[in-house]
């Protein structure tokens, strides 16, 4: 065997190196387990994103009523001079990439040391890491497969070390958790990111309207992506789940202020995971995901009782969201 101390050449490889630590199915099916006996049953978040589920979430993107990752894009793009600044030198690390479709004008403007993508759904992540290694190749670029929620320190590697992190959290994901979820997953956060700040991308609340044709277009793609989740557990865990005997929901709820999407049983049902029965009353719900929708002062509010100080903010024209800078507050 032949080792080399050389530095990979970052400039003309184009394939993203990728650490896979997806949670096993034997972790997935304890939290399958722990997720049905709720009442109402929820499962997390983050069993929506199979490479399917990744998928139909970009076509959700595009649909003329869900206005989010459009919004997000433009106020990246018109603030990217600014936003640079304020963040600094280091490697950036984005939580929840996706597509990492939105983080092109902070690479441009800030000339990170490395970008470190993390995301739940690996062959998605090799993908769209690959692709904007492409159009990025002077920057060093990692995936990371893994629940960010549960992750208690980034893996040991080149690009990482002794290089302070800049943590890139868009999507309004964080509302995906509900409030004291959100709390702990920010205070996870504080830790991988060792004393870095962090650029968080929230949605703020609007009228109910708007709230629920976001999260139920028209084209049912949202409602696809929600099915998808039974789909997937049927592929994964070898559940027999029928998606057809299950509608879809998305409702906005004023008091928590959050948008609840949910996939409800059209009848009685009894339904085998992973060699367990379940059974599902009709109307029954299961909770897909919640977007929680915070405000500017919501938002300052959440960020102080997870140890970080809050520094500014920038939003777009409608004042329909904003991407808070935090930082730590010891
Ligand atoms: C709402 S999408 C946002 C994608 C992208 N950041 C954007 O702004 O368009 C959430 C992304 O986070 C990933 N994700 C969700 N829960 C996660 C978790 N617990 N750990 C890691 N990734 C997660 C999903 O795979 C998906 O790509």
């Amino acid at each position: 065997m032949t080792t080399t101390s050389q530095q990979p050449d970052y400039t003309t490889d184009r394939k993203t190196e990728l650490i896979d630590l997806h949670p096993p199915a034997a972790d997935m099916e304890q939290l399958v387990r722990i997720g049905l006996n709720r009442c109402p049953r929820q499962l997390p978040a983050w069993f929506l994103y199979d490479e399917e589920g990744s998928r139909l979430f970009d076509r959700i993107c595009e649909q003329p009523e869900y206005s989010l990752t459009r919004t997000e894009i433009a106020l990246l793009d018109s603030s990217a001079p600014e936003i640079a600044a304020a963040i600094g030198e280091g490697v950036i690390v984005e939580f929840g990439a996706g597509s990492a479709q939105k983080v092109g004008p902070l690479l441009e403007a800030a000339h990170p040391a490395a970008y470190v993508a993390l995301d739940i759904s690996a062959e998605h992540l090799r993908k769209a890491t690959t692709a904007l290694q492409q159009r990025h190749p002077r920057v060093p670029m990692l995936g990371i497969c893994c629940d960010h929620s549960t992750l208690s320190s980034l893996p040991e590697h080149p690009l990482l070390r002794k290089q302070r992190r800049i943590g890139f959290f868009p999507g309004s994901s964080l509302g995906n958790f509900e409030q004291d979820d959100a709390i702990r997953v920010l205070r996870q956060f504080k830790q991988l990111l060792n004393g870095g700040p962090l650029l968080l991308g929230l949605d703020q609340p609007k009228s109910k309207v708007r709230l629920e044709a976001a999260y139920n277009d028209a084209a049912g793609i949202s409602a696809a992506f929600a099915r998808n989740l039974l789909h997937r557990l049927n592929a994964d865990l070898g559940a027999n789940f029928d998606p057809q005997a299950f509608s879809y929901q998305a409702g906005w709820q004023a008091e928590q202020q959050r948008v609840q999407m949910a996939l409800i049983s059209r009848c009685d049902q009894v339904v085998r995971i992973a060699g367990e029965r379940w059974s599902f009353q009709c109307d029954e719900p299961l909770i897909t995901e919640y977007s929680l929708k915070y405000s500017p002062e919501r938002a300052v509010a959440l960020a102080q009782q997870a140890g970080w100080r809050w520094l500014r903010r920038w939003h777009d024209p409608e004042d329909d969201l904003s991407l808070h800078l935090l930082e730590p507050t010891d």
